[in-house]
């Protein structure tokens, strides 16, 4: 995948040597759930998952805080299940360690994903979702000038069985261009 630079991040490839890094903000009950996955249990999970998903991916970056080097988060522009055959739609998914929560970082990687999708990849919506109890997602994605949808009810069964809500958004490109001030 194309490397995306900000002031404070990168987002780039995954590599084999990220597992630690990975791990330590994977193992966290914090970071997984609230995305709709289980923590990870040991590093050799972490391994794996990276395998199995992360290495050679054309959907997930790791973002890199450029102040210490670590691999901190992921962010990911997936096929939107919901949208499934529309073309020019992918949805946006994103973790970030808690040590880095709150200083803006994943606003910063979001829209930089965005402008990515919309300048580059030319797609012609993202979509984002979050779960009612998720503040802090729903800042990220208002900060970014999503538009909201409405709730999917009971849209998704956690990996512990529990029954949950979806807060939809989405952004179109004129939306996005308008946001820029630029009309498409
Ligand atoms: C959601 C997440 C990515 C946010 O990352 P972040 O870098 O801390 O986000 P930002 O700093 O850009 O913005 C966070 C916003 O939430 C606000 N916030 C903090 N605690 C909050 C709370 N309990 N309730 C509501 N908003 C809260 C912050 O004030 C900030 O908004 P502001 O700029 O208006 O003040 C991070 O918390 C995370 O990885 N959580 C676990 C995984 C997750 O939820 N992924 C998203 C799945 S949809």
């Amino acid at each position: 995948m194309k490397t995306l630079e900000t002031p404070r991040l990168l987002l780039r490839d995954w590599q084999k040597e990220d597992a630690e890094d990975l791990y330590h903000y994977a193992k966290d009950p914090e970071v997984g759930p609230a995305a709709g996955w289980k923590p990870h249990e040991s590093i050799e999970e972490s391994r794996d998952i990276l395998d199995k998903m992360f290495l050679g991916s054309t959907e997930v970056w790791a973002i890199v805080s450029k102040e210490d080097g670590r691999v901190i988060g992921s962010l990911g522009l997936h096929g939107d299940s919901k949208r499934a055959g529309v073309p020019g739609v992918k949805m946006l998914g994103y973790v970030l360690s808690r040590e880095y929560w709150g200083r803006g970082l994943m606003t910063e990687a979001a829209k930089a994903a965005l402008a990515y999708a919309f300048e580059e990849e030319k797609l012609q919506m993202v979509s984002v979702f979050h779960f009612p109890f998720n503040g802090r997602s729903r800042r990220v994605i208002e900060k970014c000038g999503f538009r909201r949808e409405g709730v999917f009810r009971k849209a998704t069964c956690q990996y512990n069985g529990e029954i949950l809500d979806e807060v939809c958004y989405s952004l179109t490109a004129d939306e996005y261009w308008a946001g820029k001030g630029e009309d498409r």
